[in-house]
Formats: structure tokens, C-alpha cells, sequence
């Protein structure tokens, strides 16, 4: 069954094995392989204590994250960030995500965001902000899949790629999918 949980020593291994497919694509590199390998609890206090606002890094706000669960196994992960900063407001929004390389294009991404949708509705909120890079087709596709309705595009202050922003209604993308399209998964490769 696939399921969004929180970040738990129980998915030490599997977790360990996406850092290192991150690594290669150089995605995720502050988190360091050797401390988490020797020090994973060390990780699961770092988001604990995030999602509760404790020892913010400077300009972070407090940020809940689950990981995607398949099979017992580590897929992906999806922050959600209940209040927005300035820069949150133009880049980032409420929620980001990511699949480990090994396990993209199989339906994941659109899955854990319908999960994430009941978790935000969950914690209060009604409407999000989603951005992503106009160069992001997988990502456009994942949002424009839940309803997400493009708002505009930016510039952003680190490439001349574009950041698109959507405005997302959690109650209206929940309300308009059948309840199976969240349970579905295509189990191969595309
Ligand atoms: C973006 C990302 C989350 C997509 O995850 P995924 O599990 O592959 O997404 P899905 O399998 O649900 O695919 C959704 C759709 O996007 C398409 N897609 C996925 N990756 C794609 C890519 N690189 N190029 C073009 N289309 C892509 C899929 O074919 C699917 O299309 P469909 O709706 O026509 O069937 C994943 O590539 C990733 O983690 N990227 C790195 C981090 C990132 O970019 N995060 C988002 C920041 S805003």
C-alpha cells in the first residue's frame, strides 16, 4: 500500500539507497551521506524539530515533512509549508516534492501530491501555492493533474528559467477526483 508517513527509522535502508541516487544527480547533497548513515535519528529530530519551528536555519519557516511509502519502501518525500514567508510567496509556495530517480514516471509524483492534499487539508489549509520551474514539465504535469491554475510566471533570482506560479483548491481537486485515482499506482517503468 502506498502511503505518506513520517520520517521514521523504519525506512533507514531504503532511504539511504535514494540519498545516493539523489547524490548522482546532485540533488539533496546537505544532507550528508556518511552522518546520516552513522546518525539517522540525528535525521528524524532534524524534521521533527522543523515541522515544530525549532532551530529554523535563517529565513526557513516550519515545515512538515512526509516520505512516500510503497511496499515498506522509501519512494519520495513532500514538505508542506503551512505559512509563507516573502520568499515562499514567489518561489516555493506550500508544498514541494520529490521521487528518487529510480522510481519517476510511474504515477508516484501525482500520488503523493493527492496524499499531501488531505494531509494540508488536514492541518488547515484550504487553497496552496505551488511553483515550480517552467522548465519542470513533470512537475506541471503533476499540478495541472490536481487543478492547479497557473497564476503567472516570475523571474527567479538564480537562472533565467522562469518559475511558474498555481493556485491550488484543495477541497475542489479532492472533491472532482474519484477516490481510486488516489489508491492507483502503474507498477512499470513508462
Ligand atoms: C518532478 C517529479 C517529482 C516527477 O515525479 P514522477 O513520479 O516522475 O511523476 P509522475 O510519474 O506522477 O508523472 C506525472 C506526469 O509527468 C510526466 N513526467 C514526469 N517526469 C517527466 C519529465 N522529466 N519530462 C517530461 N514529463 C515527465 C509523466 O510522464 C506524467 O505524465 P502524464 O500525466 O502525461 O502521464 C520528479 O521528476 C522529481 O522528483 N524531480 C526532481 C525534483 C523536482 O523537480 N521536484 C519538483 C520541484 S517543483
Amino acid at each position: 500500500m502506498c502511503e505518506l508517513v513520517s520520517p521514521s527509522l523504519k525506512y533507514r535502508k531504503t532511504y539511504l539507497k535514494a540519498l545516493q541516487e539523489f547524490h548522482k544527480e546532485g540533488l539533496n547533497m546537505e544532507i550528508d551521506y556518511q552522518s546520516t548513515l552513522k546518525n539517522f535519528n540525528g535525521l528524524i529530530t532534524y524534521y521533527q524539530n522543523f515541522a515544530k519551528g525549532i532551530n529554523l536555519p535563517f529565513g526557513f519557516v516550519a515545515t512538515t515533512q512526509y516520505w512516500l511509502i510503497d511496499e515498506k519502501k522509501y519512494i519520495g518525500r513532500i514538505d508542506i509549508r503551512p505559512q509563507l514567508n516573502v520568499f515562499l510567496e514567489r518561489i516555493g509556495g506550500h508544498i514541494s516534492y520529490q521521487i528518487r530517480p529510480s522510481k519517476r514516471k510511474m504515477g508516484y509524483g501525482k500520488k503523493q501530491l493527492g496524499l499531501a492534499l488531505v494531509k494540508a487539508k488536514e492541518m488547515g489549509l484550504q487553497e496552496l501555492l505551488i511553483t515550480c520551474k517552467a522548465d519542470n514539465i513533470g512537475s506541471q504535469k503533476i499540478i495541472t493533474y490536481w487543478e492547479g491554475e497557473f497564476i503567472d510566471a516570475i523571474e527567479r533570482p538564480d537562472t533565467a528559467v522562469r518559475e511558474f506560479r498555481y493556485r491550488l483548491d484543495i477541497e475542489g481537486a479532492l472533491k472532482n477526483k474519484p477516490k481510486v485515482e488516489l489508491g492507483q499506482i502503474k507498477k512499470t517503468k513508462l
